[in-house]
Order: C-alpha cells, then structure tokens, then sequence
C-alpha cells in the first residue's frame, strides 16, 4: 500500500484517535449484529499491545446534525467492552472540554469511545474547524472505516490533513483484496451484480466489464436487459428510460469479448408479497399481470456452472426478492456456488452478506467486505476519499 499503515506508526505512548465504522444495528438498546466492531478488533488490539492510548470514533446512523438518544453510541461501548474483555470509557460528545479531559486522562491500553460524529452537522459537511477539533485530541490518525471511506466527512478526510494519517488493519485489508481483484485478478475473472434497479449499478457494470472474463446479471435489474432483448416482462420492475443503456451495456459485452448471463427462467408471482401465488416460467414468458421476484431454478443452475473454474469471483446484490423466502432461492443458489469457487471470491453488499450468513458458507468466502456504499463505489472504479487522504508512505520516510 502506497500509504503509511499502522505497522509504519510508533505507537507506544501516543494519544491515537482512531475512524471504526460501528454503524451497526441496534435493537432496544442492544447491538444485534456486532460484524463490524469485530472487524475493527484488530487494529484496536494492536493499539493496545504496542501502549497506545486509543480513542475510537464513529457514526450511528444518520441523525442529521441533531443529537438522538437513541443513536448514542454506549451499546456499542458495552458491546466492544464485552469483546475486548476490557474497560471502554465513554463521553457524551466528540469534541469539547470534557471530551479533551477524557483523552488527555488515557493511560497506555486505555481506550475511550467518543459519542456520535454525527450529532454535529459539521461532520458530513467535512468542516474544517471541526477536524481540527478531533485531531487536536491525539497524535496520531488511523482510518480503519472502510465502510465509511467513501464519505468525504471530517472523520475520514478532513482529520487526515492535520495528523499523520495511516491505515488501520481493516481498511487496509479492504482495499488490498478489492483492488488486487480489480487491477490484477487470476482468471477467470466473474462477477455476479445483483438488485433491483440498473440505475443504482450502471458505473459497476460499465467498470467490470473492462475487467472480467464473465459477468452475470440478476436481481430486478436484469428486467430490463430482458426487456432490451426485447421480451415482454409483465408487471415486473422495469426501468424503461434505461432500456437503452442496457442496450449498450451489452453490446459493450460483445465488443469486449465478455460473457455476459441473464436469466433464462424467472419466478413470477402475482402481488409483490411473500404469499402470493407464483410460478417458474421462461425469462421471454412472463405472463401479463405476472412480476419476476427471483431468477429460476436453470439459470441457478446456469449460474453456478458458469462460476466453476473461475479464480476470482466478485459478487455484489441479491438474485430476487430475497427477504420473502419463496423469492430467495435464486439467492441462496449464488450463495452456495460462490462459496464452492476455489479461487478467491469476495461478497459485498447487504443483501449477498445476508445470504452467505443465512446458508451458513460464510466461512467459505475468501473476503465478507464490510462496506456497501463503499465497495460499489470502489467496484465503480472510484477512488474513496478516506483512503486520498491518508499520509503518503514516501512522504514520511
Ligand atoms: C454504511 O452503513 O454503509 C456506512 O456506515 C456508511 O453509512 P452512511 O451511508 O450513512 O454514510
């Protein structure tokens, strides 16, 4: 990596002020899915081992500048102290007297959990008064936010021009695997993208399809390549002002001698509901006033052959309506056979986490990514604003 991480810091003594995103969910209090405060574990461990005096920050949510008691970040102070098997120290805001109290009383090991950026709007707004506040209460900056890495806010751009800025273990790991498969994948190379609208993975599917050698395409989104190739699609989602675009995507397919899957069967159901009636019909079948919610049985099938042999897989987005369980076996199908690739597979995006945890392989994937916004925006070829911003590794030397 061409920018300092945490192993290029001396950490002992120093005050580290730390980016995690432990934008997590919580339920009447409680944290119920604690993936991204374990993914962080890492980086904050060795902050502790080397005597670091560690002080976290985080969004929760997205409270638009206000402060909401129910965004406060002490479930998650409670949780990472269960997982650290140590005291977490907690303050009320992320800048101010008593914030800078707390910080300037850490002892090596200790660690101190700032309350939620966002309850300032100068967060999202990357004010550069307010960045200078957080850095002013540490030594040192670390990024390990990848989900958060595509937001230009203070916390995870503005802060790095006041501090020396290094990557964390996690972000680190984030963009080695993802930018490894992107610039410089064993193939074959497949990717699998996946959701509702066309309009939301344009920038992905015109970005990989200068580097794969196969690139599916599921979810409501191949409605509208289906419709491109002219079929009739009942009352499904279509996107019809982006019917031509789907035109060229594939034609861009064509001209660049990449594979290019769509469904061949689709289950169709009448009503947008978990108990509708629904049926397994052609992909060029769909009867009127019938909707496709998931791909069908043979073009799983069809997919996951396509995926055997392949070196590098990347899948991002759901097959169908993956939430209602008639609809999610197209979904569970990609699951399994992404998990069954022996070359290196990563999974991004809620919906596909979602499912390689439901069918009980994610301990199969090569690399479960953290972030969503984040991962598309990289798959799109984008370079995040996190990662910019952090301190040049030649820069140091
Ligand atoms: C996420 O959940 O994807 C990240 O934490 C970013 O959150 P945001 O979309 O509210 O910026």
């Amino acid at each position: 990596m061409a920018k300092l991480t945490l192993k290029d810091l001396d950490l002992q003594n120093r005050r580290v002020l730390v980016r995690v995103d432990f934008n997590v969910p919580l339920e009447a209090g409680r944290v119920t899915d604690n993936t991204r405060i374990r993914a962080a574990l890492p980086t904050i461990q060795y902050l502790i081992d080397r005597g670091a005096r560690v002080i976290l920050m985080s969004h929760l949510g997205r409270p638009k500048g206000k402060v909401k008691e129910e965004l406060r970040l002490d479930p998650v102070a409670k949780e990472l102290e269960g997982l650290l098997g140590r005291p977490v120290h907690k303050v009320n805001d992320c800048i101010g007297p008593e914030v800078k109290a707390a910080a300037a009383a850490l002892q090596p090991g200790e660690v101190l959990l700032l309350e939620n950026l966002r309850f300032h709007p100068e967060e999202e707004k990357n004010d550069p008064e307010f960045a200078r506040k957080l850095a002013s209460l540490a030594d040192l900056y670390v990024n390990d936010a990848f989900g958060a890495a595509h937001r230009a806010h203070a916390s995870t751009e503005g802060v790095a021009h006041y501090l020396p800025a290094a990557a964390g273990f996690l972000l680190q790991k984030e963009i080695e695997t993802l930018g490894k498969a992107l610039a410089d994948p064993e193939r074959p190379f497949v990717a699998i993208i996946g959701g509702a609208k066309v309009s939301d993975k344009i920038s992905v599917i015109r970005n990989l399809l200068t580097k794969v050698d196969t690139l599916i395409i599921g979810g409501g989104m191949a409605n509208t390549f289906l419709r491109a190739r002219g079929y009739s699609m009942g009352k499904s989602l279509v996107e019809e002002d982006q019917v031509p675009l789907a035109r060229e995507l594939m034609a861009q397919a064509e001209r660049q001698g990449v594979k290019m899957l769509l469904p061949r069967d689709l289950v169709v159901a009448q009503e947008f509901k978990a108990d509708a009636p629904h049926q397994v019909v052609a992909a060029n079948a769909v009867p009127d006033g019938w909707m496709a919610l998931d791909i069908g049985p043979e073009t799983a099938r069809e997919y996951a052959n396509a995926l055997n042999g392949a070196r590098t897989v990347v899948w991002n987005g759901p097959m169908g309506v993956f939430e209602m369980e008639p609809f999610a076996h197209g979904t569970e199908a990609v699951a399994r056979a992404v998990a069954a690739v022996d070359g290196m597979t990563i999974v991004g995006g809620g919906d596909s986490v979602a499912a390689v945890e439901k069918v009980g392989v994610a301990g199969k994937i090569g690399h479960i990514s953290t972030g969503g916004g984040a991962s598309l925006e990289f798959l799109e070829g984008k370079a995040l604003p996190g990662v910019v911003a952090l301190t040049e590794k030649q820069a140091e030397e």
